[in-house]
């Protein structure tokens, strides 16, 4: 299957690393124009692209937890690209902690980051996607909808999205909103479980509890972005699609 996005403009956050690299890197393959946006100015400067792509591919730093940020970087896209087809809120992080011993600040980073700006970057961008027939797609997790140890307030702000999805679709019927749900995906945020080889070990502990017997690659999960922004997709809308290899199917059997 292969997708076409000529001539459309696509806002992906966190894509300087991971699923928004990957993702970014797909809809540029796929002949949209890509703003790739987050808080890491280094990292996004530091990633290359073919020259004949070039033209294609805006970077822009953006704190994706921040509300001035996010008006102020999608009221530019407004100003210098006239259009916006396609909202991929993805940034995210991860801060692993128990309810007693939860920070406020951890709370506040990351309400800010996963849930906060998710629904703020819509509500900037929905007259845009409105004008366009466009789409937004979310980037949860399967932790909104299963218990896994010290993942309380990341969970809670990823079932939040999901839900906040649900709504997008019942206020604006004309932007086409879902949502993806990961499973274990090899990409940095896995250092919240530990660095070196002990994480390479709990990742390939990991891989045998995964019906699929392997991590996620970022790619898995842009696939599925692509495919929910594409014309094969144009009855889909409040969708939660799993991309998790089976882990849900097998927390379930073992209830
Ligand atoms: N990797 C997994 O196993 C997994 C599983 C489920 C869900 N997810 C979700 O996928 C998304 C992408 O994660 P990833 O695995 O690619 O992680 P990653 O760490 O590789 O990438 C996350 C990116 O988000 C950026 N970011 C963090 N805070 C930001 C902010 N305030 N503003 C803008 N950008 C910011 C980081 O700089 C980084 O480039 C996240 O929302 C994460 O919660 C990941």
């Amino acid at each position: 299957m292969a997708f076409e996005f000529d001539g459309k403009v696509v806002l992906v956050t966190g894509a300087a690393s991971g699923i928004g690299l990957a993702i970014a890197r797909q809809f540029l393959g796929a002949g949209a124009t890509v703003v790739a946006t987050d808080i890491d100015a280094a990292a996004l400067a530091a990633i290359e692209v073919e020259p004949d792509v070039a033209a294609r591919w805006v970077t822009r730093q953006l704190d994706a937890g921040s509300a001035p940020a996010i008006g102020e970087g999608i009221a530019w896209i407004e100003l210098q690209h006239g259009r916006l087809d396609a909202l991929i809120n993805n940034a995210g992080l991860a801060r692993l902690q128990s309810i007693a011993e939860l920070s406020e600040d951890a709370i506040d980073l990351q309400f800010n980051v996963l849930l906060k700006g998710p629904m703020l970057a819509a509500r900037a961008a929905l007259p845009m996607l409105e004008r366009s027939g466009g789409c937004i797609v979310n980037i949860a997790s399967i932790a909104a909808v299963i218990q896994a140890a010290g993942h309380a307030c990341y969970s809670a702000c990823k079932a939040g999205l999901v839900k906040f999805t649900h709504d997008l679709v019942k206020e604006h019927p004309g932007v086409r909103s879902n949502v993806i749900l990961p499973g274990f995906i090899d990409t940095p945020i896995l250092r919240a479980y530990g660095e070196g080889e002990a994480l390479e070990t709990i990742k390939r502990e990991l891989a045998t509890h995964i019906p699929l017997r392997r991590l996620g690659r970022a790619d898995d999960i842009a696939d599925a972005v692509l495919y929910l922004c594409s014309p094969y997709a144009s009855y889909i809308s409040g969708a939660e699609l799993v991309v998790d290899g089976g882990v849900i199917s097998t927390t379930l059997e073992n209830m």
